[in-house]
């Protein structure tokens, strides 16, 4: 299984606070039969306070750990990524190679938990006319989402895709986020289930217990949202996802897509 969100570098984010607790949540992944780390440290989050580390010393930092975790028999990859916090200026940053995946075709994005910005929708839209799939981090989380689906169900129609917390569907962040991934999952509305792992506590690697959960509420089309579709997009290969009706819709923002949707993938 590949495990497409996570915070598995020590002291590079909000994430794991030693190299130990770092080969600790490792070797529980490598048990749980995860082959493949993503790990997407935060990128212009408010809470990193401005001190992200750069990507050549991420680079090394990954080695570093895989090295660690090789010699401690943990048999596992870890790939650099960003889960890159929602800000008007994400089409000025793209240039910057730590920021996307993929050969620089997805951005896996979040956004402040309370609300959606103003505007966002455009600036998705911007991104995917320059061929960078967005990634919707966390969909479940976001209170907006919370009280309407339909939210998620533009997202899709918009060419986004939909990334699930496994901690969600298993109740560890919250009722709210519980019954959100539930309904996303359930109705076909999510492409990617990945951990999110912060720490060796709470937020440690669920994969294999998600999946299991994910299974009684859709079946087994859940494998492929912890196995092909994430290498699709580590390869930077396009993933195709079904046609999705929505009952709301901003005609001109999403008519403009409908048209030109095409163009990006053909
Ligand atoms: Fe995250």
């Amino acid at each position: 299984m590949i495990d497409f969100h996570n915070h598995v570098l020590p002291n590079v984010d909000d994430g794991p606070t030693s190299m130990e607790m770092s080969l600790s949540m490792l070797q529980t992944a490598a048990e749980q039969g995860i082959t493949d780390v993503v790990n997407t440290v935060h990128y212009q989050h408010p809470k990193i306070g401005g001190k992200e580390v750069g990507i050549d010393d991420l680079r090394f930092k990954i080695e570093d750990l895989l090295k660690r975790s090789k010699k401690r028999g943990i048999d596992i990859n870890i790939h650099l990524g960003a889960e890159v916090f929602y800000l008007p200026n994400l089409l000025k940053i793209v240039e910057d190679p730590h920021v996307t995946m993929g050969n620089g075709r997805y951005m896996l994005i979040e956004f402040p938990f309370h609300m959606l910005p103003d505007g966002h929708e455009q600036v998705l839209f911007e991104l995917k006319m320059k061929g960078i799939t967005p990634i919707i981090a966390h969909s479940e989380r976001y209170r907006p989402v919370q009280q309407n689906l339909e939210i998620v169900r533009n997202w899709i129609y918009s060419g986004c895709l939909i990334q699930v917390d496994g901690g969600s569907l298993l109740g560890y962040l919250g009722r709210s986020a519980k019954e959100s991934a539930g309904k996303i999952i359930s109705e076909g509305l999510c492409h990617i289930i990945g951990s999110d792992v912060h720490d060796d506590r709470r937020r440690n690697f669920c994969l294999e217990k998600a999946v299991t959960v994910g299974k009684e509420l859709m079946g087994d089309q859940i494998i492929e949202m912890v196995t092909t579709i994430p290498e699709k997009i580590l390869k930077g290969e396009p993933v195709e996802i079904e046609e999705i009706e929505v009952t709301y819709q901003s005609p001109t923002f999403l008519d403009k897509i409908k048209r030109r949707f095409d163009i990006i993938w053909n």
